[in-house]
């Protein structure tokens, strides 16, 4: 069966960038640094990052570009017996929940667009609140636009790694990086700005508690897409001759550069207008189309507003088409059918799961374990499933899977990087399962 791979090496890092770019980075990230007091999560967030993440992030590109197939059989390869090829289901599993509840909150950023557009958005703080409560919990318009939120997902999706996926993110990854310098530009230029700068800049060591190191590591997870076989997807299409490493690095420094100017681009100009951040997820949908009607003037406040929630979109896309790709790629060849009907399957999936997560905010009454099905989806992948899928692959890179095969795709067959493949396998062997475990014990109420 002939696969598809990334046609450029830019291709390679605007793809991997665009999933792990979304509203991990513009809407999670932001309210989470509000909430956990501003820089000192923010330190916390990087050093996760930086020691779990970029190692977590070439562990799974190594399963994916060696196994060269879908996840499960990728998983199946490295570990050399079919039933690695779990971990490639529950990854599968896990994105295609991901994508049901991502799907809802992409589909309300739509209908906050076409809201800004329409000049529907503009009143006081209580008429932005209502405007809210009434929307997420009508049954049908937010089911719409998850519905329409999905379909633009498949119909990228559908037209394969190069045309689809590969072209889509040339496009919209540029163009997004523009409309948040614009934002960030603007919204430093506030009066007071400087507040919410400092805010993001200076930290006060005293708001670091637990479960600061807990929200750093699942939004670190969350934000590069680890532990959910999507980058072992994207990296079943790179070539030989992409340096793990360095892509890595790159990536990586793309997704945090994005969540930082997310910040400069939302605490200024809160700050300036005296409004704190602190309002947890609902930050972007009451707290902020409030803010910048105060901010700035009715004429500029109506560009910024829709640029804004065009911008969430488009970051969202990228992200979406990342999470399908996986089922995608799974159904079309595992099944035996082809790569439309795998994304058919993939899609129907998911619009029963984004049509829950959607009446449970509110319309109709859908909780599991006292919590609204959206919530409970968001707590079981990012809470649970991830940190397994990312802990059982670190076993599997680092102790399971013959080193020889691991050290050649590191350095390209030894051609790059061998500096770092020790550092990276210590990493990847003891520093990054110890931390991971202990943070999910500790979740689960063990440690
Ligand atoms: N990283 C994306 C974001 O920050 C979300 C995402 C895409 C994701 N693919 C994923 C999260 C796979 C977990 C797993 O918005």
């Amino acid at each position: 069966m002939e696969r598809g791979n990334f046609g450029t090496k830019i291709g390679v890092i605007l793809a991997t960038a665009g999933s792990a770019v979304g509203l991990g980075n513009i809407w999670r990230f932001p309210y989470m640094t509000g909430q956990d007091g501003g820089a000192a999560f923010i330190i916390v967030y990087l050093v996760c990052v930086l020691l779990l993440g970029i190692p977590g992030m070439i562990a799974e590109f190594i399963v994916g570009r060696h196994g060269a197939a879908n996840a499960a059989t990728a998983y199946a390869r490295m570990g050399g017996k079919r039933s690695w090829a779990a971990l490639g289901f529950v990854g599968a599993l896990t994105s295609l929940i991901i994508l049901g509840f991502y799907s809802v909150i992409a589909g309300w950023c739509l209908q906050y667009l076409f809201a800004s557009i329409m000049g529907n958005l503009s009143g006081d703080a209580a008429y932005v609140n209502a405007y809210f409560t009434k929307f997420s919990s009508n049954p049908v318009e937010p089911l719409l636009w998850t519905l329409v939120f999905i379909v633009l997902t498949h119909l990228v999706v559908v037209r394969g790694v190069r045309k689809g996926i590969e072209k889509m993110s040339n496009i919209l990854m540029p163009t997004l990086f523009i409309l948040l310098l614009v934002i960030v530009v603007v919204s430093c230029c506030l009066p007071d700005a400087g507040k919410g700068i400092s805010f993001l800049f200076k930290p006060d060591f005293s708001k670091v508690t637990k479960s600061v190191f807990l929200d750093g590591l699942g939004q670190a997870f969350f934000s590069l897409s680890l532990g959910t076989a999507c980058l072992c997807t994207y990296a079943s299409y790179f070539t030989r001759q992409t340096n793990l490493l360095k892509s890595s690095a790159q990536i990586v420094s793309i997704d945090t550069l994005v969540a930082i100017l997310a910040g400069l681009m939302i605490f200024p100009a809160a700050f300036s207008v005296g409004v704190n951040p602190d309002s947890g997820p609902q930050l972007i949908f009451i707290t902020l189309p409030n803010v910048f009607q105060q901010a700035f003037s009715p004429v500029l406040g109506y560009i910024i507003g829709i640029l804004f929630y065009a911008l969430l979109a488009l970051a969202a896309l990228t992200s979406t088409i990342s999470m399908h790709e996986i089922g995608t790629s799974l159904f079309f060849e595992e099944l035996h059918i082809s790569r439309s009907k795998g994304a058919v399957i993939e899609t129907l999936i998911a619009v029963v799961i984004g049509m829950l997560c959607s009446l449970s905010c509110g319309a109709v009454d859908i909780t599991v374990f006292g919590k609204s099905f959206l919530n409970f989806c968001d707590f079981l992948t990012s809470n649970i499933l991830l940190p397994l899928g990312s802990f059982f692959t670190c076993i599997l890179v680092g102790w399971i899977a013959p080193r020889k095969i691991v050290k050649d795709e590191f350095t390209n067959w030894g051609t790059v990087s061998q500096g770092f493949y020790g550092i990276w396998l210590f990493f990847i062997r003891f520093i990054s399962p110890v931390c991971i475990a202990v943070v999910f014990l500790h979740q689960m109420g063990v440690l």
